[in-house]
């Protein structure tokens, strides 16, 4: 976060004036992740993406009441992951939860391709209807559905404007 925010300050300085940001995607809950704690059962461990993300929201309205000209666009992807997590068919995925390719329960261990120290590995018969390619990558599909959603989403997953008002209407 605050070599995060180092980053844009110097832009700032420089003149940038708009800023897309992206929000922390759910941590415990990447087929990487999700079964790290036994007692866990699968299930996901969200409190401290969940704070992080809400710091990151009160800090940016703080930055537009306070620098001149400051203008943003906050990507939920969050939760536009946690949704396609639980609802795939929804999104025209058949899989939210497990890896296209790799080893393991929801194919957690990122071998894919077996150039590792574990050769053997299992792989989809099509990445398309996965939204994670590995342990903790969306597929290229799931990708290219938040860069719309980016571009042109409505205030519920981008906020307060998307890519496009940001940047032809503000
Ligand atoms: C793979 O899945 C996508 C999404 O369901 C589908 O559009 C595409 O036709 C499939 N490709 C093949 C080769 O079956």
């Amino acid at each position: 976060m605050v070599l995060f925010l180092l980053l844009w300050q110097e832009i700032y300085k420089k003149g940038g004036r708009k800023f897309g940001f992206v929000n922390l995607a759910p941590l415990g809950c990447l087929p990487r992740t999700r079964i790290l704690k036994p007692e866990n059962k699968g299930e996901c461990m969200e409190e401290l993406t969940t704070l992080a993300n809400k710091a990151l929201s009160q800090l940016l309205e703080t930055l537009e009441d306070q620098l001149n000209g400051f203008k943003y666009s906050n990507f939920d992807l969050f939760n536009s992951l946690i949704q396609r997590m639980n609802h795939p068919s929804k999104y025209g995925f058949k899989e939210g939860k497990a890896a296209s390719c790799g080893t393991g329960p929801f194919r957690r261990f990122p071998n894919c391709g077996g150039k590792g120290a574990v050769k053997e590995y299992q792989l989809c018969d099509n990445a398309s209807e996965y939204m994670y390619f590995d342990s903790a990558h969306p597929t290229e599909r799931a990708n290219k559905q938040f860069a719309e959603l980016m571009w042109s989403g409505t205030p519920k997953v981008v906020a307060p404007y998307n890519l496009k008002v940001l940047f032809e209407n503000v």
